[in-house]
């Protein structure tokens, strides 16, 4: 079936392709080239999807959501604040809870329900610009290997079109960017910390010194995961592995 783009008035520049390697590597390659804040590419296949930690992230038409965002004016909180907005939306179209893993996941009976990767690109002019990739499992789950997956029509019992939840995800995220430039996280600090079920568990993370382990604490004002070790505290950077045990 195919994507109807007239119906994505949200992004002031909107790419479709029908298939692509990753939308994060086309939206970067635009934004290179001076593509305005909040250009959106959305493809219906990805053969080399870029998931985190190097993993591959493919996406087959109709079952799933794939689509990257430009983003020119970068909260220090943005993997956190974007995963907050989504969750918002996907728990508005389910009727039901969403949780969150702590930066990003987005989880439901603690299974995958979407995942987001957030890069960072220098473009011709020199400016830093972000781009912020999202996969929603919509009507198939896909098992990526990080944890088991469930879509959002096993959630909800029908399926969802994507070009609806694209446009609420888009709306959502932009109205949130704005008020975050105004207030900042603490907007949303409490709606994330209610979602995130990291707190409190058993983590481990990679450091020079080898595989670390202890219980996360609480997130630091940058949105870093604060770990309680038997050494002391250690911060979490989200760009670093972090897995529950
Ligand atoms: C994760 O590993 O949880 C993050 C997955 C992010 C996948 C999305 S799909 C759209 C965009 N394009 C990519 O190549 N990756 C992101």
């Amino acid at each position: 079936m195919s994507f109807h783009t007239e119906h994505i008035t949200a992004a002031p520049v909107l790419v479709h392709r029908h298939e692509i390697d990753s939308t994060q590597q086309l939206a970067a390659d635009l934004g290179k080239d001076g593509s305005p804040h909040l250009s959106c590419v959305v493809a219906d296949i990805q053969t080399k999807g870029r998931g985190r930690m190097g993993r591959l992230w493919v996406t087959y038409p109709e079952d799933a959501l794939a689509c990257s965002v430009i983003i020119r004016d970068q909260p220090q909180t943005l993997p956190l604040l974007i995963a907050n907005v989504l969750a918002d939306v996907l728990e508005v179209f389910c009727k039901d809870k969403m949780g969150i893993k702590w930066p990003n996941d987005i989880l439901h009976s603690g299974k995958k329900v979407a995942g987001i990767l957030c890069e960072s690109f220098t473009d011709k002019a020199g400016e830093r610009f972000y781009v912020v990739g999202t996969g929603i499992n919509i009507n198939t789950p896909q098992e990526r290997g990080d944890m088991p997956a469930i879509a959002l029509q096993d959630i909800a019992g029908k399926a969802f079109s994507r070009e609806e939840i694209l446009q609420e995800y888009l709306s959502a995220l932009f109205s949130a960017l704005e008020v975050h430039s105004q207030e900042g996280f603490k907007a949303f600090y409490k709606d994330y910390m209610a979602r995130c079920q990291t707190i409190g568990k058993k983590v481990r993370w990679p450091s020079a010194q080898g595989e670390k382990y202890g219980i996360a604490s609480h997130l630091d004002e940058t949105g870093s995961l604060v770990i309680e070790t038997e050494t002391g505290q250690e911060v979490c950077h989200s760009a670093a592995l972090i897995e529950d045990l």
